[in-house]
């Protein structure tokens, strides 16, 4: 049967406090016979207890369709379902109902205050978790009741002694000084007649916690952290009402003894007071709070995005006992998560949790967490019973942990270990018949994970875990393809742009910390205020959010224009550059091969030209015009200065030449053969090992690839001396490391002080994956249009990818066999797909939905080389 599938509004599953009167409306049409598209389609809905509808619309467009309502306020309502109708006649049937339920849109929307625990705390250290609760009387007759939540800290929410949603870490890290996000739970089914009683336990987080490198600042948005919530009922009616609560709040000390992200959770069980969020009588212990009214110096945002939750639970694949008394468990996987255990035993004996993501002579290898102790610590409460503890208030990464002081024989099923991350919905996937080349894959996905724990992080374990602008503009399209991350990066665009400076400037990590790094906006770090959105607008046709950091783009380039001097490059300053190419001392990894400033002017030229495409499509034609001007000019510049009439002067370096490679920075296609046959000959020199920074790794296989160089590519991506992407995997990796060698051949840890086991920067190879070597990439906004060109070589005898696009399943999946090759290809209704096949004529085939294989011979170059694939597959 044709019907209408996933309807959804904006880009968030659940549309519960949805952050827009306007929301935009996308589904899917499935089960339609091949090359059958819409051709129409009507939106019907019931707001505030009035039917609406659109009327037939005569469009075929199903990804983020405008509101053909008038704007809904905050609260409001909408139950919507959609139909279809297809150029072959049919008329689905309509949809499942989406509720919609409108955030509170605007800060005078709130008339409850901060509740602030009125605590004098020490600075300098990890701060007590506070316990609040506001006991109201039941309001009848309740349809529906909503709780609206923020704090200053991170909090966890109950209702009558039952636990209010499934986040963790809620609201998470935004720019707490521009804006606060907003989470809405329905609560309706927690109220019961008589006393109720809101419970909430508050901790420091980011707030108020310790944040960033080299001791890190502490208190940095403020000395006291704060909850916000607001409860509202509706009646049978359209009526609502606020149950007041602001004066009902009554706070104390709890449990949490001491949290911190980075240190860890100290949490006493015997200072958890029975019925502490239940209806009845309390003790004096409990004490006012200040109450803060809500101004408008900080935004209150209905969240875009989905919380942090736990995603999945561990079991420890090993478990040993140490000698010195310590239990210490494998979880087989580096994660960014917690442990949860079930322990029993006398009042007051305390376990500590110890967490390390890998082990160096045969001990918990921490220094590279440097200040981040990352130990939890549970005291008994000791009444016989099992005690079920995970900590609130912080969050670890690591692989294996060590159990101190268990109070009994450990039993296998004690300890798990909780993943937590952002939830959002894995979408793409990649498979090959290259073993170590799948795990690859599998390290990638895991490093997302561990880093996408509410902002996209460069690193889940050490004294760090910031929003570092160039990781994620390098690692955004294998993001794009991995989970469906549009909504987590639209919210921590949103950061970047709060957090842009009046000339432009972005910080190089977004929130931004004065914590002594040098605070010039780099190149390649600062794009992502252009890329990151374009490729959002390119994996999700999204041009609202195009629209939405137009303006932040064309600041950034302000700023980048006025870094350069009079030759119209970039020539001094501060700038990252080729960051961590493994040629840079451990200690000093800003001293890359490449010239810096040639890498912030190819940044330069190529973010231009893609503001001129932006402007082309939400701004005007004289901005398109400028940046075009600006991109044509500054690349002038750039061969003038890096080009000499012969030889290739300072672009002769791996990451140089795959730079002009991809970003066009060559004038003929001569010349541009001419740098593929170059940069081939240096990738052959090196050895094929990585020689490329965190700048020239995302491109160089493209680089190559793209200029007919396949068998180098494969050379380079299926090497497993160090340094390379497959080293690693050799090495019992994961995720993807921060170095190439953060662990030695020898198995020791990496000496630099800056080395982490799960950073997802020299990940981005992914993408390279899904779109080249199994060869699925868009060629319009959204994936309306597929080009599927597989990329056979070396040893691969199959590739596949698939993804959810947003019109549908799509895939491309190849075999080959001697000089048979055969592929075979999904295209969702409403899209098409030219194919390229690796025939000795490339011959090019259009298609429009359905499935599809082609049959084709390859020539001698691109039949399988060697037989590896056979040892491969015994590992
Ligand atoms: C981070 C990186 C980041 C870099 C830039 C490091 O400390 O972990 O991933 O991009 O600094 O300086």
């Amino acid at each position: 049967m044709t019907e209408v599938t996933r309807l959804r509004a904006e880009h968030r599953a659940a549309a519960l406090g949805i952050a827009t009167g306007r929301p935009r409306l996308s589904w899917l049409v499935e089960g339609a016979p091949a090359g059958v598209d819409q051709v129409a389609y009507e939106v019907a809905a019931v707001v505030s207890g009035h039917d609406h509808t659109s009327g037939r619309v005569s469009s075929a467009e199903r990804v983020l369709t405008p509101w053909p309502f008038d704007e809904l306020g905050s609260r409001e309502r909408a139950v919507v379902r959609v139909r279809a109708w297809l150029d072959d006649g049919t008329e689905t049937p309509w949809s499942e109902p989406l509720e919609i339920h409108v955030g509170l849109l605007n800060n005078s929307d709130w008339t409850e205050s901060f509740v602030v625990p009125n605590h004098a705390v020490e600075v300098g250290q990890p701060r007590p978790g506070y316990l609040l609760r506001a006991s109201f009387e039941a309001v009848q007759p309740v349809r529906r009741a909503l709780l609206h939540a923020t704090a200053q800290g991170v909090y966890e929410l109950s209702l009558n002694g039952v636990r209010v949603g499934d986040d963790v870490l809620s609201p998470g890290w935004t720019s707490y000084r521009h804006r606060l996000k907003v989470y809405t739970y329905d609560v309706t089914d927690l109220l019961k007649d008589g006393e109720n009683v809101v419970g909430a336990m508050l901790g420091d987080g980011w707030f108020r916690g310790r944040i960033g490198f080299g001791g890190g600042r502490w208190d940095y948005y403020g000395h006291q952290v704060a909850l916000l919530c607001q409860l509202e009922v509706s009646g049978d009616g359209l009526d609502y009402s606020v149950v007041p609560l602001a004066d009902r709040w009554r706070w104390r000390e709890g449990p949490v003894v001491a949290a911190g992200l980075y240190e860890g959770e100290k949490y006493d069980a015997r200072l958890l007071p029975a019925g502490w969020d239940a209806p009845g009588a309390q003790s004096a212990e409990w004490r006012a709070p200040y109450l803060q009214r809500v101004t408008a110096a900080v935004r209150l945002e209905p969240a875009v995005d989905e919380p942090v939750r736990v995603t999945q639970q561990l079991a420890p694949v090993s478990i040993e006992r140490r000698p010195n008394g310590r239990v210490r468990l494998d979880f087989g996987q580096n994660i960014a998560g917690k442990l949860a255990i079930t322990v029993s035993g006398p009042t007051g004996h305390e376990v500590r949790l110890h967490h390390a993501e890998v082990l160096e002579d045969d001990e918990l290898g921490i220094r590279t967490l440097r200040t981040a102790t990352a130990v939890d610590t549970y005291t008994l409460r000791g009444d016989g019973e099992p005690e079920r503890w995970t900590p609130r208030f912080t969050v670890h990464g690591f692989r294996y942990a060590e159990v101190e002081n268990w109070p009994r024989t450990f039993a296998e099923d004690d300890v798990k270990a909780l993943v937590v991350h952002t939830d959002m919905e894995r979408i793409g996937s990649f498979a090959s018949d290259h073993l170590l080349l799948n795990k690859l894959h599998d390290n990638i996905v895991w490093s997302m994970r561990g880093n996408f724990v509410s902002l996209p992080t460069d690193c889940p374990n050490r004294d760090e875990r910031l929003g570092w602008t160039g990781d994620i503009q390098v690692f955004a399209p294998a993001a794009c393809f991995l989970y469906d991350s549009a909504a987590a990066l639209q919210n921590w665009l949103a950061d970047l742009r709060a957090e842009q400076g009046e000339d432009g400037w972005v910080p190089n990590f977004v929130p931004w910390l004065p914590v002594g790094f040098p605070e010039p906006g780099s190149a390649a770090w600062g794009d992502a205020a252009v890329i990151v959105p374009w490729t959002i607008y390119e994996r999700y046709g999204d041009i609202a959010i195009l629209r939405e950091q137009y303006e932040s783009m064309k600041a950034w380039m302000a700023y980048s224009l006025q870094k350069t001097g009079s030759s119209g490059l970039i020539e001094d300053g501060f700038e990252l550059g080729d960051w961590l190419d493994p040629a840079a001392p451990p200690d000093r990894p800003i001293e890359a091969r490449t010239n810096r400033y040639l890498v912030a002017n190819a940044y330069l030229i190529y973010s231009a030209r893609l503001v001129a495409q932006v402007a082309a499509l939400v701004g005007t034609a004289d901005e398109s015009q400028f940046y075009q001007t600006v991109s044509d000019e500054t690349l002038r510049a750039f061969r003038q200065a890096y080009l000499p009439a012969d030889g290739w002067g300072e672009l002769d370096t791996q990451t140089g030449l795959a730079l002009a490679i991809e970003f066009n920075l060559l004038a003929s296609e001569q010349e541009r053969a001419d740098a593929g046959k170059r940069l081939a000959e240096l990738v052959d020199k090196g050895g094929y090992v990585v020689q490329t920074g965190f700048v020239g790794t995302p491109v160089i296989c493209d680089a190559l690839a793209s200029v007919g160089q396949v068998d180098a590519a494969y050379a380079l991506l299926l090497q497993e001396q160090c340094p390379s992407w497959l080293y690693q995997v050799t090495m019992g990796a994961t995720t993807t490391w921060e170095r190439w060698d953060s662990m030695l051949p020898d198995g020791s840890i990496n000496p630099g002080e800056m080395t982490s086991f799960n950073h997802y920067a020299l990940g981005a190879v992914a993408d390279f994956l899904h779109r080249r070597a199994a060869g699925l990439a868009p060629a319009s906004p959204g994936y309306r249009k597929l080009h599927i060109e597989p990329l056979p070589g070396s040893v691969l005898r199959r590739a596949e990818a698939r993804l959810m696009t947003p019109y549908g399943e799509a895939a491309s999946a190849w075999t080959r066999d001697g000089a048979r090759f055969v592929l075979r290809v999904t295209v969702p209704t409403g899209a098409t797909a030219t194919v390229v096949l690796p025939d000795s004529r490339r011959s090019q085939h259009k298609v429009g939905s359905g499935a599809h294989t082609f049959t084709t011979d390859l020539p001698p170059h691109a039949q399988p080389s060697g037989d590896a694939v056979g040892d491969n597959k015994k590992r």
